[in-house]
Order: C-alpha cells, then sequence, then structure tokens
C-alpha cells in the first residue's frame, strides 16, 4: 500500500476510535499512531475547510488562517466557500467526502440545514470539527471551536452600559434611545450573543433609561437573516423615518460590523453629523473598515476576535481526531446542539474602541498602522 494511501486510512481509523470514544481500541490507535509518528513527521491527510462566504472579512481571514496553519503541519486542504448559499454549502460538502477527505472542517450558513450531509460524512468516518458557528441537530460533530458566544453580547451590553453611564442615567431620570440589529436566525451565535447583550440592558429598558422607539426589542424582531447589512440599512433607516422624528436616535446596538456600516448610511442619509448627533454603534468583528471607522469616530466599538487564535484551536481539534491527540477544551456544558452536548474550546472575544485599539489590534499584529491609516 502506497504511503499515502495508507497514511489516510489510518486517519479515518483513527478518527473512528477517537470519536466512539471507544476503549477497546485503544490499543490499535495507539499502535497506528505510534506508526503515524515514525512513518511521516507531519500531518497525514486532507481536510475539508466549508466555509460560509467571502462577503464578509472575517471568514475570508478564517479560511486563509486554517488553509495556511493545516498546510504548515502537512495536511492538504481543501478549502470552499458557499457565498451563503445553504445548497451551494451542501454540494462543496459532498464533494469533499466524495474526494476522500479525512476530517472535515464546518463553518455553516444555515446551523440545521446540513443534517443529512453530516450524517454521509459519519457513514464515511469522517469525523467533523463545527468551526465558529454550532452544527445543530447532529450527532456526527466531534468538537466545536468558538468564541464564548454569549460573552460577546455581554460585552456589547457592558460598552453600552458603561459608555452612557446608565446607572447614573437612571439616578437623574435620564434617557437614552436605542434600536436593536440582531444576527440571522439560523445562526446559533446570534441568539446567544442577544442573550448575553439583553442580560445587561434588559433591566435598563424595563425602567425606562434605555427606551427603543420602534418597540423592537425582541431576538425574532430584531434578528437579520444571513446577516445582511443591506437589511440592516433598510431597517435604520425606516425605524428613522417611523419613529425619530422628534427624538434623535442615540445608540445602535448592532451584531455586526456590517450593519454597523448600513446604520451608518441610513444616519448619514437622515442628516445625522458626527460631532453633533451622532449616536453611539456598536459591531463586531473589529473588521479593518470597522477599525478605520473606530478611528474616525463613525463606529463606536467592534468585538475583536482573533482568528489566528481560533484557526489555532480547531487546528488541535483537527489533529485530535486524525492522531489520536487530546485537544483542549474549555466548555463541556453550554453547547447543547439538540442531540448532543459538543465538547467546544471557547476563545475569548475583546472590545475594541477608539482607547484601545492600538494596543490590542496593532501591538497584536492583526493590522498595522500602515492598513488603517489607506
Ligand atoms: C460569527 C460572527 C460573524 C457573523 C456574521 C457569526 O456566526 O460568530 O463573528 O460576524 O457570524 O458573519
Amino acid at each position: 500500500m502506497n504511503r499515502r494511501i495508507s497514511g489516510m486510512l489510518l486517519g479515518v481509523l483513527l478518527a473512528v476510535s477517537s470519536i466512539a470514544g471507544c476503549s477497546s481500541s485503544q490499543t490499535d490507535a495507539t499502535t497506528a499512531k505510534e506508526e503515524a509518528n515514525t512513518e511521516k513527521p507531519g500531518g497525514v491527510g486532507k481536510v475539508g475547510v466549508a466555509m460560509p462566504t467571502q462577503s464578509s472579512e472575517r471568514w475570508i481571514n478564517d479560511g486563509a488562517n486554517m488553509k495556511k496553519q493545516l498546510e504548515a503541519l502537512g495536511y492538504e486542504v481543501d478549502l470552499q466557500y458557499a457565498e451563503d448559499d445553504v445548497q451551494m454549502q451542501v454540494s462543496q460538502i459532498e464533494n469533499m467526502i466524495a474526494s476522500g477527505v479525512n476530517c472535515l472542517v464546518i463553518a455553516s450558513i444555515d446551523s440545521s440545514a446540513l443534517v443529512n450531509v453530516e450524517e454521509q460524512a459519519k457513514n464515511a468516518g469522517i469525523p467533523i470539527i463545527a468551526y465558529d458557528r454550532l452544527l445543530m441537530d447532529t450527532d456526527a460533530v466531534s468538537y466545536y471551536a468558538t468564541f464564548d458566544n454569549k460573552g460577546v453580547g455581554t460585552a456589547i451590553g457592558e460598552y453600552i452600559k458603561e459608555k452612557k453611564q446608565l446607572d447614573q442615567a437612571k439616578a437623574e431620570g435620564k434617557s437614552y434611545t436605542i434600536e436593536f440589529f440582531m444576527g440571522s436566525p439560523d445562526d446559533n451565535n446570534a441568539l446567544f450573543l442577544y442573550n448575553g447583550l439583553m442580560e445587561v440592558l434588559k433591566p435598563y429598558l424595563d425602567d425606562g433609561t434605555l427606551v427603543c422607539e420602534s418597540g423592537r426589542t425582541s431576538f425574532e424582531d430584531t434578528c437579520i437573516l444571513r446577516w445582511s447589512q443591506e437589511t440592516a440599512q433598510q431597517n435604520c433607516e425606516n425605524y428613522l423615518t417611523g419613529f425619530y422624528s422628534d427624538r434623535k436616535l442615540d445608540i445602535c446596538a448592532t451584531a455586526l460590523d456590517g450593519f454597523a456600516y448600513g446604520c451608518k448610511s441610513a444616519l448619514e442619509g437622515a442628516g445625522y453629523k458626527l460631532g453633533e448627533d451622532w449616536p453611539l454603534i456598536t459591531g463586531q468583528d473589529a473588521e479593518l473598515m470597522a477599525v478605520k471607522n473606530i478611528i474616525s469616530g463613525y463606529q463606536t466599538m467592534s468585538i475583536y476576535k482573533d482568528t489566528r487564535l481560533l484557526a489555532e484551536k480547531c487546528v488541535k481539534m483537527v489533529q485530535a481526531v486524525l492522531e489520536g491527540t487530546e485537544p483542549e477544551i474549555n466548555d463541556t456544558e453550554q453547547y447543547n446542539n439538540g442531540k448532543i452536548i459538543v465538547p467546544a474550546y471557547l476563545c475569548t472575544p475583546v472590545a475594541v474602541d477608539k482607547d484601545n485599539y492600538q494596543k490590542i489590534v496593532v501591538e497584536g499584529g492583526y493590522y498595522t498602522e500602515e492598513q488603517l491609516s489607506q
């Protein structure tokens, strides 16, 4: 048997034993692992990486980081983007299975729409790692690498609370207007974010310190399908014309940098001016454009997610299922996908604004000063 094929079979064998967590195959796995270690120093096999879209910068970075890090370990990588087309993602994953990948890494478009193709992978002995977004309603997923998604919402909420000094405002009987722009209903992360945000802000909505003139505060009323920037802009325009002719909008609580760009356009269209009545605008992902807008003042903050770190944690999970090693896990409770609780590693999201972007994103090597000044 040639080295490559034997290596691939080995990967599958190890993956199956590792998923099943089956102690009787421990010895086989150990022997196989030793064999792999002596035969090949690097990673063995091919990894299919299915990403949702290139329309947002973060996923381009995620894909590039995964490819780079996996290839550096010796794995072959098939990286595919599905441009937010669920059917296209299903076909891409089917093709990956047919082409004999040894492991799948999936950042889904619709977390529940991949159940059948995940079952196909499972039947073919191909382990699956959920990347950033949880894969729902399946027991075919071995691990989940993500950020603390509820923590993202909490961080946005805490930021608003602090910057607007909501406790002090409450004591003085002052209030601020706020509108919400939440994530896609088919993305499990979106609801986690909403719950974290509301954990902080709901008391202020209840006591009138925060006033949502549109009355749209529930997740159902504020979620935006497929994280569409255009829909966010449209919603913001509708809110401004429908509810803010007498009173200005003070806060756009958005769950995405793209939504912040949409709100910016709507606000400019409605005549809001920087330095005068420009609202506090939140975002997520610390995209290059967002950090530039933070510097100029058009966006107030974003949530920085270091995709290099996420890729690193995910790659450890790939190695674990293929080589029988142990990945780092720090959550075994929160991510119940309806079938199983998926063991997860949660990276920590960080709020960035004008005061700390230098330290976090520039000194952290995420963007250079040059990129930010172009
Ligand atoms: C991710 C966010 C991202 C959003 C839209 C979510 O699943 O966690 O970081 O902004 O998708 O792409």
